[in-house]
Order: C-alpha cells, then structure tokens, then sequence
C-alpha cells in the first residue's frame, strides 16, 4: 500500500506480548513496566489479524515483536499460522534469552530470520544495562540459531558512557560468526530520553571507534532499509543512524499491538483499532481504510516519541 509521500508499507510489526524478561535502561525504568495488555488477544485472532493485513492490504513481510517473544507460549503455533498463509518471509526481533531452546521448531514452523538484541559481551555488563539474563543463554541462543540455518543479526544499542568501549569487539564477535552486526543510536524515546539523560552516541562516534580497528569502506544498503551499511575485511555491518540521519523518508512499516491495534507511526501515539473486524463477515473494504487511515498518521520526520518499545516493538 503507497502512503500520500510515496512510501510502500509492506512491513508488519506485530506485538505478540507486551511482557519482557529483561527491563533495558533505555527501554523502561523497571520491570513492572512490561505488562500483559489486559485486553491481549486471543492467539488465533491476532493471527487472523495478520492474514487480512496480508491479504487486504499489501503486508508482505513480517517481524514478530514484544515485549520479548519467546514469553508468547502460543508462539510456535502463531508462525505455523503465519507461513499457512502464505507469508513467506516472517522475522522475530529477540533478546535471546530463551532463544536456544525453542529455535529448532521455531525453524520448523517457517521462522527465517531473527534480529538479537546484544548491547554487551562482557557478563556483568549485560546484566547491568537490561536488569536480568545472562549473556550465556544469549550467546547459547545465537549458536542454537546458526545451527538451524537461521539468517542472524545482532542489534546493539550503543549507549553513552555504558557500552560505547565495546563497539568494535561485537563487531568481532559478529565477524567470526558470519553475523551482520547493526549498531543502533539511541532514539527520543524511552526513560534516557524522557529524564533528559540522553547518552547519545552519534554514527560518526561509533565509526571513529571502529576505525581504531579495522579499515572501513561504505556500502550500499537495501532501498527501504533503516540502516546505512559499511564494509571492513571480513563483513558487513550497519549502523541505525536514528538521530544524526533518521530513515523517516523510505519507512515501510505499520504495527499492530497484541490487542489489535495499529500503529502507523513511532514519532505518533495515535492507534487504529481494528480488532472489531474480526467480528465483520467481509471486512475488506473497512479495513483497508482503516489501514490507510494509521498509515496516513507517518510523520515525515521522527520528533520523539512517548511510546512503550514493548507495546509497538520497534
Ligand atoms: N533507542 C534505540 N533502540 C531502542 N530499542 C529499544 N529502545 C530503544 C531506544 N530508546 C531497540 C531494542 C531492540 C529494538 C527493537 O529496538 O534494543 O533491538
């Protein structure tokens, strides 16, 4: 679907559980932030949710989200349900956690990629800056991955004065893995942002730092792409610029939250809801409107955001 600036959606984003087993310090202030939406649908609705997006309104591409998926218990059986449909390309963004365990028939089930959440590969240091885990089940979570034929990426959020030191030793990490590393500045949302404690470090920061260490050439990124691509010998790697140069201008996502609702627009509260159509005999028509009535809330420009991570996922 083009959106009024030209932009195709055809990402979903989809919230399966607003609960998370980490409690990030750029995410939330503690854990008892991550709650179950009282009024989370039932596993079978979101997913028919899903479909009519993919049927009716040109989705062709999605990422499941939390929260933390791996806390879903029906999720499993939700992407069966997605690959049923004929959606073929269905990622998951993931901290990991609980990762080792249930990638085998998260494979099985049709998953194909997953982004992992990694900000630090130093044990203590993990623990600190999300609150909870512990870096080995993460890194267990990654072998488990690669062993079942999964693409991998790690995301790490690279926060001012915590873990700027360890840019070039994840992306090491992730060369020795043949893991495509993606460094994510900070965006205006979240408790840094909103207490006026916003440990920024700039794209360019992150790249001097790299160059410390490995010589670097530019690269080209996909077109719809968040992040900007970079070369050293040995592998790619990117960095999700979301302050110094935002990707507003080929943003190609819409989001749905675990109570069936979208979201156009991080930099936009507004929410669309859509879940009384699965009461609808034939909803086509409503909600294609629908759809192009959250996709027209896109901003042209990210100028912070109140928004939960958990509740929208990325
Ligand atoms: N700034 C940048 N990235 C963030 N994420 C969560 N909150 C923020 C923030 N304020 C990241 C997570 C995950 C992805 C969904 O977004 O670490 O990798």
């Amino acid at each position: 679907m083009l959106d009024l600036q030209g932009r195709n959606i055809n990402k979903l984003r989809i919230s399966v559980s607003e609960a998370c087993n980490m409690a990030c310090s750029y995410c939330v202030t503690g854990i008892n932030e991550h709650q179950v939406a009282p009024d989370q649908l039932p596993m079978q609705d979101l997913l028919k949710l899903a479909t009519l997006l993919h049927r009716h309104a040109g989705i062709e591409k999605i990422r499941i989200t939390g929260g933390e998926p791996l806390l879903y218990r029906e999720l499993v059986p939700f992407v069966e349900g997605l690959s049923e449909s004929g959606l073929e390309d269905i990622g998951m963004t993931s901290n990991g956690l609980l990762l080792a365990r249930s990638v085998p028939s998260l494979a099985k089930a049709g998953l194909k990629h997953i982004n992992l959440s990694l900000d630090s590969l130093q044990p203590e240091r993990f623990r600190k800056m999300g609150r909870a885990g512990s870096l080995r089940s993460t890194l267990d979570g990654i072998d488990a991955s690669l062993e079942a034929g999964l693409r991998l990426k790690i995301n790490m959020v690279v926060v001012k004065g915590e873990n700027e030191d360890e840019v070039a030793d994840v992306l090491e990490f992730g060369i020795a893995r043949g893991i495509e590393v993606r460094f994510l500045e900070l965006m205006r949302m979240g408790p840094l942002y909103q207490n006026g404690d916003f440990k920024l470090v700039t794209m360019e920061e992150m790249l001097n730092s790299i160059r410390e260490r490995f010589s670097v050439t530019t690269a080209q990124a996909d077109e719809d792409s968040t992040s900007q691509r970079f070369w050293v010998p040995g592998g790619y790697f990117g960095i999700i610029p979301n302050e110094s140069a935002p990707f507003c201008s080929t943003c190609s996502r819409l989001r749905l939250t675990s109570n069936g609702k979208l979201i156009g627009c991080l930099s936009n509260p507004i929410e669309t809801s859509i879940r009384h159509l699965l009461d609808h005999h034939d909803p086509e028509m409503e909600l294609k409107s629908l759809v192009m009535e959250s996709v027209s809330y896109k901003k042209s420009q990210f100028t912070g955001s109140d928004l939960v991570m958990s509740k929208v996922g990325g």
